[in-house]
């Protein structure tokens, strides 16, 4: 028996619970959050497509009764306010870094052997904090952050390539913010053609920028942040650990001498399994790749001081 807690029935913790359930990543999932009825609601909406979609996930929803996340083998924490158009991911750090304290030590006490994927904004320096606080060994935390942004950029490419998104291949490693990523254009391939071959510079600059404020472009249509890719990149990182599937998907790991850091969590490519990161690719960057990592991790460090003590 697989179960996943997911903290936070919002916009992106119910998409996230709701496509783990549909694609069967779990057989039990559990949504918690502080609002009254809202968990229970829409667990119990979600259960009442089983027989239309045929799902066969059991969903549970509960207001701040941490018992019933006991033995969960993955927790998502997604609990936080989200941003409103015109304001950063690290805007919200002195709400959201209580929210995911409270949260984590929670978690911990009912399922203290489980991985955490952290998704709650600004999400490098929460992972971060995730480590500070539980003393958990490294590869247990997950931040995500870059499944979504390659997603993103994936999207691009694809739209100018004219392509299918399904056969379009780029990644993102960095940090989770709209000047801090860095979507990897020397990588990025249409079927195993390199892009740099297939679109003019200019273009391909366009796409790497869209990707970068991809967020931004949503939240100010949307009036708050997305959710259905966010969602649905969280559920890619749980499949992967649930399913032991030794994927390779950018996310936020602690590094310790990787790239050139330490002592902080950013987005690098990693391996996920069982045991969460279970290894963490170190790419061979060039110059300008290089110069663009470490402004990235110092704007990611700034970011980690503003935590409260
Ligand atoms: P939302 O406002 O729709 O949902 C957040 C939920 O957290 C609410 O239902 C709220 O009641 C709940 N919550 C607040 N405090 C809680 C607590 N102590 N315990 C349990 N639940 C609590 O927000 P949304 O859009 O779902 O975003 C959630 C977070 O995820 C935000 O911080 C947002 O910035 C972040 N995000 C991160 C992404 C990433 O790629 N890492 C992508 C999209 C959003
Ligand atoms: C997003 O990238 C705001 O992190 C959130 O949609």
């Amino acid at each position: 028996m697989s179960k996943v807690t997911v903290v936070g029935a919002g916009n992106v913790g119910a998409t996230a619970a709701n496509v783990i359930a549909l694609r069967e990543v779990a057989d039990e999932v559990v949504m918690i959050d502080i609002k009254e009825g809202v968990s229970e609601g829409k667990a119990m909406d979600m259960m009442q497509t089983a027989n239309l979609l045929d799902m066969n996930t059991c969903i549970n929803g509960v207001t701040n009764y941490y018992e019933a996340t006991a033995n969960s083998d993955v927790v998502v924490i997604t609990s936080g306010i989200p941003r409103k158009p015109g304001m950063t991911r690290e805007e919200l750090i002195g709400v959201n870094a209580g929210i995911v304290k409270q949260v984590t030590e929670s978690v911990l006490k009912h399922s203290p052997n489980a991985v955490i994927v952290c998704v709650s904004n600004p999400m490098d320096t929460m992972t971060y904090l995730i480590h500070k606080i539980s003393g958990l060994p490294k590869n247990r935390i997950i931040g995500m952050g870059g499944a979504l942004d390659s997603s993103r950029f994936k999207y691009y490419l694809s739209k100018a390539l004219n392509a299918n998104p399904n056969e379009v291949e780029g990644f993102v490693i960095g940090g989770h913010g709209d000047t801090t990523m860095i979507p990897m254009k020397r990588y990025a391939a249409y079927r195993g053609i390199p892009v740099s071959t297939l679109l003019d510079a200019e273009t391909l600059d366009k796409v790497v920028a869209d990707t970068m404020v991809g967020g931004a472009t949503l939240t100010k249509l949307l009036g708050t942040s997305a959710w259905y890719a966010p969602g649905a990149a969280t559920a890619e990182v749980v499949e992967a650990v649930i399913h032991d599937q030794k994927c390779m998907i950018p996310c936020s790991a602690l590094l310790e001498g990787e790239y050139g850091e330490k002592d902080l969590c950013i987005g690098v490519p990693c391996i996920l399994g069982k045991g969460g990161i279970e290894k963490i690719v170190e790419l061979d960057l060039n110059e300008e790749e290089k110069a663009l990592f470490a402004k990235s991790a110092a704007a990611v460090h700034k970011t980690n001081e503003a935590l409260p003590a």
